[in-house]
């Protein structure tokens, strides 16, 4: 029997619809609901608590659109408050960093491995675990993460095949590039916007990992073995806690398709996740 509820997606903003846009791709008969918490960005520079809480607050909007799966598409919500979410939802939910770590440990050939991410995906651990974890057979495994904070500006202003964009992401990639890495995971939803600056830095034997690809191959797969997959003309909402006429402005360019369109804009830190915290 087919399950046409809607696939539930959210990120701290506008970032998780490159996500989103490897799902529509994959998965072109789903539907899908995304909720960018625009109001309440950047989570990357976050605590943990706030990272979890933020989380719960966006699962419970989606769980209240009756969702059939929910996707954390975006890094910093994925290392911090993936294990709580898992716990608490209902329904499967997915995350971006064990598909990234297992993406990049299949493409590398020299064992070395780069993460870029924000502050508080880095603060973390998670990330480098997870690659230490998926290769853990390959007994040169080198693992070198960096924050690279600017890069999320850059993404939102466009900046991503210009001077400043080279610049910064030269001083940014230079222990990664001393240290002779030949993969490197873009472990922040915005980065994929800057991935052609990325190569230019990194030089074209240096393979990136986008993990919305990967991401979106789990979400597939999850739909076809648990007999969840669509059987009617899909549709595809959009939320964010911000104004909807700049979260179409900016994120037009990361979904493409002539989306987003219909914004609507939707308020979510009153809900209540006491119950969820113990
Ligand atoms: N979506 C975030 C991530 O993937 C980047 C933006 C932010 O810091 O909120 O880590």
């Amino acid at each position: 029997m087919a399950d046409n509820r809607p696939i539930g997606v959210f990120d701290s903003g506008i970032g998780g619809l490159t996500v989103l846009r490897e799902i529509i791709a994959q998965v072109p008969g789903e539907s899908t609901i995304y909720f960018g918490d625009d109001g309440r960005s950047p989570y990357g520079t976050k605590s943990h608590d706030t990272i979890i809480k933020y989380s719960l607050q966006d699962m419970m909007f989606l769980k209240e659109q009756d969702v059939k799966m929910i996707v954390i598409a975006c890094n910093t919500a994925s290392t911090h408050a993936y294990n709580v979410l898992s716990k608490v939802c209902d329904v499967p939910v997915v995350e971006v960093v064990v598909p990234g770590a297992k993406a990049a440990v299949k493409a590398t050939k020299n064992g070395k491995i780069g993460i870029i991410a924000t502050r508080a995906t880095v603060g973390s651990g998670v990330y480098e675990s997870a690659v230490r974890e998926c290769g853990k057979d390959i007994p040169e495994l080198e693992v070198i993460s960096k924050a690279c904070p600017l890069f999320v500006s850059l993404a939102e202003e466009g900046w991503w095949d210009d001077e400043v964009a080279y610049l910064t992401a030269s001083r940014y990639l230079e222990p990664l590039k001393t240290a002779g890495v030949d993969t490197v995971v873009l472990a922040c939803t915005h980065y994929p916007l800057l991935a052609k600056t990325i190569s230019k830095v990194m030089g074209p034997d240096v393979t990136l990992i986008n993990s919305g690809i990967a991401v979106a191959g789990v979400v597939k797969d999850i739909l076809e073995k648990d007999g969840l997959m669509a059987d009617s003309e899909p549709t595809h909402l959009f939320y964010t806690s911000d104004d909807p006429k700049i979260f179409e402005q900016v994120a037009s360019p990361f979904l493409g398709r002539g989306l987003p369109q219909g914004t609507k804009h939707v308020q979510v830190d009153n809900y209540d996740v006491k119950g969820f915290l113990c």
